[in-house]
């Protein structure tokens, strides 16, 4: 049963009618460019087919009512309540069930958006029920939470008749994130999930939110992304995301720059004289992350998707190594995965756990999996979830 179907029957049975639609939104995997979105940079995700389904209807009074299949409870809030709710004070968890704060966050953003211009519609004034299903899977560094929020915003702009285009939503997903969650992240996971294409790679410059597709090609390459989801869990909300986003804070304005998307590779030698030895690596991976994505861009346009394995590799051992955002699950995957024969590998999405991705030679997967699987045993790490994926479209109404 897809999502979709899942999120449509549940809705028939908590609400006792049919909605007026469903909407889905995908996770993603990103490719390269980890950590770049937030300081103006490039990444190159692609949505996948794993996806989050929104079945909505409109109703007569002014309460939005959020039911899942991943919780027992539904959560209520009238539209006039979310004003207090949200933003979410630093520091702080949201005032409402967390998994419930991303679409309620949603429709707070949403409005918040729109409400300058006035009412667009009479249905804007009026409540909902919204009822998700989900096969992404949550915690593995492949964007459940973006997924979730673009359900959500799929469903809230047609049935609000809010006429918003896909990268308005893109921000007003993250700024459900950032601002009612609580997680400082940046706009690559909404602007994947929501721009994403069969077939295809987004390249996504994140300062001005430009974003062309870029064709994979692994299949033509007779190639497969493998995901091993480390089942390391992390949250984005707490600890070393925020830290690593201050750290590179800190360094651009130490170096002058607006962001670190302005400091180049030759600025490198001088920023290793001007900054504390920690700052300066948190830079160092942002400035060649950068290199590499528009590196990656231009290798997968001219030699195809078998050239970028020593891009996904350097990309790893920066992240290892200077940003300092890998687990020992992450490298083993990647080790493992390198000594079995894949083309590249590197951990994906905002590190502390979650997933790697390897690009396998097709004929390759089972030895890659099982080489894997056995590094896993022998360092005593829980087994992993190994699955291949492969871009997929991004948001759009379903029924
Ligand atoms: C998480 C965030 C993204 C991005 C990545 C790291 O997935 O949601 O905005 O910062 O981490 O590249």
């Amino acid at each position: 049963m897809t999502a979709s179907t899942e999120a449509a029957d549940l809705f028939r049975r908590a609400t006792g009618r049919e909605p007026a639609g469903v909407w889905s939104a995908p996770g993603r995997v990103n490719l390269i460019g980890e950590h770049t979105d937030y300081n103006d940079g490039f990444v190159l995700p692609f949505a996948i087919s794993q996806r989050t389904a929104a079945a909505a209807a409109l109703r007569d009074d002014r309460v939005i009512r959020v039911t899942s299949t991943f919780s027992d409870e539904a959560v209520e809030a009238s539209i006039d309540e979310l004003e207090s709710l949200f933003p979410t004070p630093e520091g702080t968890t949201p005032a409402v069930a967390e998994w419930a704060a991303y679409p309620l966050g949603v429709a707070w953003a949403l409005r918040q958006a729109v409400a300058a211009d006035g009412a667009p519609s009479e249905a804007f004034e009026r409540g909902l029920d919204i009822v998700f299903a989900s096969d992404v899977p949550v915690g593995a560094g492949l964007s459940s939470s973006a997924a979730l929020e673009g359900a959500a915003a799929g469903a809230l702009n047609d049935l609000w008749s809010t006429g918003l285009d896909a990268k308005q939503l893109a921000r007003i997903g993250r700024r459900a994130e950032n601002e009612a969650v609580g997680a400082p992240t940046g706009v690559m996971d909404q602007m994947a999930s929501m721009l994403g294409a069969d077939d295809n790679a987004l390249f996504i410059d994140c300062r001005t939110l430009d974003a062309n597709l870029v064709p994979l090609g692994a299949a033509e390459a007779g190639l497969e992304v493998l995901v091993i989801d480390t089942l390391v869990k992390h949250a984005h909300s707490t600890g070393g995301y925020r830290d690593r986003r201050d750290a590179c804070e800190r360094g651009a304005a130490a170096l002058g720059a607006e962001a670190l998307r302005d400091v180049a590779v030759d600025d490198l030698a001088r920023a290793a004289e001007l900054l504390d030895d920690v700052t300066f690596r948190r830079v160092r991976h942002i400035v060649t992350e950068n290199q590499r994505v528009l590196d990656t861009v231009r290798t997968l346009r001219e030699h195809g998707a078998r050239a970028i394995g020593e891009l996904l590799l350097s990309s790893h051992a920066s992240m290892r190594d200077d940003f300092e955002i890998s687990v020992p699950e992450l490298d083993t995957a990647v080790e493992a995965a390198m000594a079995a024969g894949a083309v590249g590998a590197r951990m994906t999405g905002g590190g502390f756990g979650g997933a790697a991705i390897a690009l396998v030679d097709a004929a390759a997967i089972a030895r890659v999996t099982t080489a894997v699987e056995r590094a896993f045993a022998e360092a005593g790490f829980t087994a992993p979830r190994i699955f291949t994926v492969a871009p997929a479209a991004g948001a759009h109404r379903d029924a």
